[in-house]
């Protein structure tokens, strides 16, 4: 049996995680990661039959029943899991009934999946709905779109629009536009729900005065949604406090996304 700390999956989320709160989004055990792993790699490195206890989803997740998951743990603080993943990340299988989750690996000390895992599970579900290869859920508080989120009103067409017009690569990153939720109690079946709603026809959901979820294939895929949000949210609140001059129109993002082939969310542009 390999070494699971030698795992690629492992590493690269463990990696993610520690470049997360170097940017300064995640602090304290401020978001969470999880990521769909395939059974057949996994193998290589776990005992599978081996389940070393279970907990309640306390919701019916049996869409992705005997499906496994790398999560980061409720609690966990962003800056220790690098360097001790096995106390900080977790391995589990969603149970046959859907309704528990077995763990096979990591939680050393006792712990459990992310408050979070209602909508991360519920993000995978619906995305694995839509996008056969998807496997990332990453929930961050980058600082700026944070911020911005206590300025704007609560309206995804005018947030998705202020960012497109930030910066020329917004609307080849995210022509679909970013879902917006207005505040919500965190850490709820029902947020989960609302957001995992959104993840029908986008990657990216923000929560209002709270942070953001990306989605994607891969982990550079997920991250590099928040990367590209935060970085134009950065811009925007840099610029606000003047007068602009200059802008990019609803002609030319139309005009944006037609050559790199993406198509804008109907309704921003006409
Ligand atoms: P967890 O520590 O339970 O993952 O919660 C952190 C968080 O960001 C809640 O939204
Ligand atoms: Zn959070």
């Amino acid at each position: 049996m390999k070494n699971i700390l030698d795992y690629k999956v492992l590493k690269e989320v463990a990696d993610i995680i520690d470049r997360m709160y170097l940017l300064g989004w995640d602090e304290r055990n401020g978001g969470n990661v999880s990521y769909l792993l395939d059974e057949e790699e996994l193998k290589e490195y776990l005992d599978l039959n081996k389940v070393l206890r279970t907990y309640p989803l306390n919701f019916d997740a049996s869409e992705v029943k005997g499906r496994y998951f790398l999560a980061t743990g409720t609690g966990k603080y962003f800056r220790n899991t690098k360097n001790d993943p096995e106390t900080n990340l977790g391995i589990f299988r969603v149970s046959e009934d859907g309704l528990n989750a077995e763990l096979i690996w990591g939680y050393k000390d006792g712990g459990k999946s992310t408050s979070e895992t209602y909508a991360h599970l519920m993000c995978h579900i619906q995305r694995l709905r839509v996008d056969p290869n998807h496997h990332v859920v990453i929930h961050s508080h980058p600082t700026c779109t944070l911020a911005m989120t206590h300025i704007l009103p609560n309206d995804e067409k005018i947030f998705t629009k202020e960012l497109w017009k930030v910066m020329t690569e917004c609307i080849v990153v995210f022509p679909e536009g970013i879902g917006l939720l207005p505040w919500m109690q965190c850490g709820t079946y029902e947020i989960g729900v609302a957001t995992a709603e959104k993840m029908v026809d986008r990657r990216l959901v923000v929560w209002g005065l709270h942070g953001i979820y990306g989605v994607g294939e891969t982990i550079d895929e997920a991250f590099g949604l928040i990367e590209t949000v935060e970085k134009a949210a950065d811009v925007w609140l840099k610029y606000r406090q003047f007068k602009e001059i200059n802008t990019i129109s609803d002609e030319n993002l139309k005009g944006i996304a037609k050559f790199y082939g993406g198509v804008p969310r109907k309704g921003y542009l006409d």
